[in-house]
């Protein structure tokens, strides 16, 4: 077994992971084509969209014609509720899957037997780019259930032939004690959660330095370069990120390579990446930072033609895996960006800030409130346990400037006890909007 942390044996690689570019841009067309068909011929909504834009699968031609072909966006798959976007019997789905979703109806997702199984392996690559091997001892705090978090990485756990640890989300206190006891050598949970699990370490007074874990895989939120130190720092592992959404399968769409940590390889012999400018859908070339639209290249019962993601990022090109795109660390969703005074802001700026502030714990939450007419942000944020008083004061000052200085805008900071702030066993909604319209 290769120690963690080290590039997987090129034989154990999957023969896509391998390919050389042309023979991977001949397989996604091959598999664009057929599923353009199977969308066009078997969902309702996409021949009703495809004829609307006058376009026909025919058209696809090349790789570039995808661009002709409509968007699809999670209204479509709301307005299709529940199983209207399968493209087999529903008596073919072996299981479904949905989004929570803040407002209205959830959006739900279909698989059939073959569709489970290519995610079992996607999710089986990707944990092997991680650093984890067969034989691993595999902790997953995603949750299981509706989301696809802790089932998606469970199977993915035994198709690598790992032992999953299926302990889902919550029960906080547990966890810490199961991997005392059990002693696994991967994590797999949101980086929000990893963060009160530390607490929890500290509460129970066990040196999070001193388990076995060495690779944590983090996943389902944003999170920064800055989140990865303290996260390595605190818990003297690898920490690395999994990149999915349900929509286009859960997680495993992209992941990190260990011996890199440069950004998200896509595994595009599954699915084929754009990016659009958010406003009016042109597309972007590669490098520019837009919108990560996906169109699925393999899925049988839920095929996706160019689903806009929200998500922010740009793409890049390969690198452990030469013929894979990359995608940068998404900055945001566009759902999520605050625009404070007419200056565009996103939690990962201020996540970036506070956790390079001496005295600032990772734990912060933004509220936003109506100031007059005017919109307000106050950045509340926990003090370290050992901070004083003077230390607190400096901090908040620091860091109203320098979010003024990088993102051009005035915001206030108040500084909490420690602990006081929520805390996540998911995903974590860091913003509170408390406007008034
Ligand atoms: O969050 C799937 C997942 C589970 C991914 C576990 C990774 C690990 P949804 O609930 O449909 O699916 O939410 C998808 O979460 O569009 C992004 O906005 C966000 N997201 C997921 N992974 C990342 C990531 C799962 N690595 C939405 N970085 C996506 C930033 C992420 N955002």
């Amino acid at each position: 077994m290769s120690r963690l942390g080290e590039a997987p044996a090129p034989e154990t690689l999957d023969a896509a992971e391998r390919m050389s570019t042309d023979e991977l841009r001949a397989l996604q067309l091959e598999r664009l084509r057929w599923t353009l068909r199977h969308a066009y011929e078997n969902v309702p909504h996409y021949r009703r969209a495809f004829d609307e834009a006058g376009v026909h699968p025919a058209d696809c031609r090349d790789l570039t014609d995808l661009a002709k072909f409509p968007t699809t966006s999670k209204a479509d798959l709301r307005a299709n509720y529940p199983f209207g976007m399968f493209a087999v019997p529903r008596s073919e789905v072996r299981r479904v899957h949905a989004s929570s979703g803040t407002t209205g109806k959830p959006t739900v997702v279909g698989y059939t037997a073959q569709d489970i199984d290519t995610w079992a392996g996607l999710i089986a690559r990707s944990i092997r780019a991680a650093g984890g091997r067969p034989g691993h001892l595999i902790h997953n705090a995603y949750g299981y259930g509706l989301f696809t978090g802790g089932l998606g990485a469970h199977y993915g756990i035994e198709k690598l032939g790992a032992t999953a640890i299926p302990v889902s989300g919550g029960m906080t206190p547990r966890q810490v004690q199961l991997i005392q006891d059990f002693g696994p050598d991967v994590i797999m949970l949101t980086p929000s959660y990893m963060l009160t699990l530390l607490d929890e370490f500290e509460r129970q007074g066990v040196d999070p330095r001193s388990t076995t874990l060495q690779v944590g895989i983090f996943g389902a939120e944003p999170w920064t370069e800055q989140m990865r130190t303290e996260i390595e720092d605190r818990l003297d592992m690898h920490a690395v990120d999994i990149y999915g959404l349900s929509e286009v399968m859960g997680p495993g769409v992209a992941q990190e390579c260990v011996e890199t940590k440069d950004g998200l390889h896509i595994w595009e012999d599954h699915f084929l990446p754009e990016v659009i400018d958010p406003l009016d859908a042109t597309r972007l070339a590669d490098g520019e930072e837009g919108e990560l639209v996906f169109t699925s290249l393999t899925k049988q019962a839920l095929p996706i033609i160019r689903y806009r993601t929200r998500d922010l990022t740009r793409l890049l090109p390969g690198s452990a895996r030469p013929s894979m795109r990359r995608m940068q660390k998404i900055t945001g969703r566009s759902d999520d960006m605050i625009i404070l005074r007419g200056v565009n802001l996103f939690p990962t700026q201020i996540e970036e800030i506070v956790l390079r502030t001496p005295g600032f714990a990772p734990h912060f939450q933004l509220e936003l409130t109506t100031e007059g007419r005017m919109d307000a942000l106050t950045v509340r944020v926990e003090a370290r346990p050992d901070t004083s008083a003077d230390r607190r004061a400096a901090a908040a000052g620091e860091l109203v400037r320098a979010v003024k200085d990088t993102v051009g805008v005035s915001v206030a900071c108040e500084v909490v006890e420690p602990d006081s702030l929520e805390r996540s066993v998911g995903k974590l909604q860091r913003v509170k909007d408390r406007r008034s319209r």
